[in-house]
């Protein structure tokens, strides 16, 4: 990609979108493109058409989707299938109609199946039924790789795909329903330390194993892959080690510096036991993670604390 490259980063405000933003910026771009969804709704095809056209990005980041944690998944699974799906066709179908040089879709480890060996290799996509509560969303997720290789094998597009662990960072979603495990636990450790609570219940049964990576991390490996990846298929992005959701627990309640208990609420679903990548694909290409869970988790914090200061929606 050459520094004057006009680059479209779709869902840019986002946490994946903003890391990517950033990160390109600090390599020197100086031709990107943005538009939020209140100015440019993807699911909307004639408008996507009409952009696409107008602007004529050279290289697409397609970071843009539905996202939210697993109740949200289990309940809005309409809105989950429809708005990725139609996301990711408009965008896709655009991209290879005004001639755009490379995209790279990002999906997410909920594609494997429910019950794949670990860690997981890519190889595993479509060996067994899905995990069901967020089912619509992985069916989405595989569309799209799906899409990504047919355009690349019958209109010779470079679209890669890319799927990231369970992502945390700057600019993540905090909302008391809709987030991901770990968001949701800073956010509820702070609250419990601010009014004083003397125990904080857990979400399911604190033995499923996560993987966590910091999204500046992420950043850093889609900028990597975008200029050494040239493939069909897709690769994993990951650290390539895991820990169950209690020691996770345990760690933000020690950042975040509340000192009452932990209990679990087992009525609350764990979804798939184990989730850890296979990253060896990644390391072999050159590319491995900086940022360790500690230190992210203490970042993730203050960035937490200083939306809190400035009234930011969390
Ligand atoms: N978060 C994770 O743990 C995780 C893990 C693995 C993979 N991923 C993947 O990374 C990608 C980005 O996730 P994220 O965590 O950055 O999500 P996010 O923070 O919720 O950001 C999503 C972005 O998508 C945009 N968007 C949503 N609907 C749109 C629409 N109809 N039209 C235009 N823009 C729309 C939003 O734009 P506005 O802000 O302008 O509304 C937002 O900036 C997704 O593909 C996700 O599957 C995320």
């Amino acid at each position: 990609m050459e520094k004057n490259a006009k680059i479209y980063v779709a869902g840019h405000r986002g946490m994946v979108g903003s890391a990517i933003y950033r990160k390109l910026i600090k390599e020197g771009y100086t031709n990107l493109l943005t538009r939020a969804s209140s100015e440019l709704d993807l699911r909307n095809q004639q408008a996507v058409t009409d952009f696409f056209e107008a602007e004529k990005p050279e290289y697409v980041f397609l970071a843009a989707a539905k996202v939210g944690g697993i109740v949200a998944n289990n309940t809005y699974r309409a809105d989950f299938l429809f708005e990725n799906l139609s996301i990711q066709n408009n965008v896709i179908h655009q991209s290879y109609k005004t001639g755009v040089k490379k995209l790279m879709f990002l999906g997410s480890s909920c594609i494997y199946p429910k019950l794949a060996p670990q860690p997981l290799k890519e190889e595993y996509l479509l060996t067994g039924l899905l995990e069901e509560t967020n089912e619509p969303y992985a069916i989405a997720k595989i569309s799209g790789i799906k899409m990504c290789d047919a355009y690349r094998a019958q209109y010779n597009c470079n679209f890669i795909s890319v799927m990231p662990t369970n992502l945390y960072g700057y600019n993540d979603n905090y909302h008391p329903q809709n987030s991901h495990v770990l968001p949701a636990l800073i956010r509820r450790f702070h609250e419990a330390k601010e009014n004083g609570l003397a125990e904080v219940s857990i979400w399911g049964s604190g033995s499923p194993l996560r993987e966590f990576l910091f999204a500046d991390d992420l950043a850093e490996a889609c900028y990597f892959l975008m200029q050494n990846f040239n493939e069909g298929g897709f690769l994993n992005i990951g650290t390539g080690h895991d820990l169950s959701i209690k020691d996770l627990a345990l760690l933000v309640k020690k950042i975040v510096g509340f000192e009452g208990a932990l209990t679990f609420d087992s009525s609350k679903p764990d979804g798939t036991p184990r989730k850890l990548m296979d990253v060896s694909k990644l390391h072999d290409l050159g590319w491995k993670h900086q940022i360790e869970l500690e230190e992210g988790i203490q970042l993730a914090y203050q960035d937490f604390l200083s939306k809190q200061q400035e009234n930011s929606p969390l």
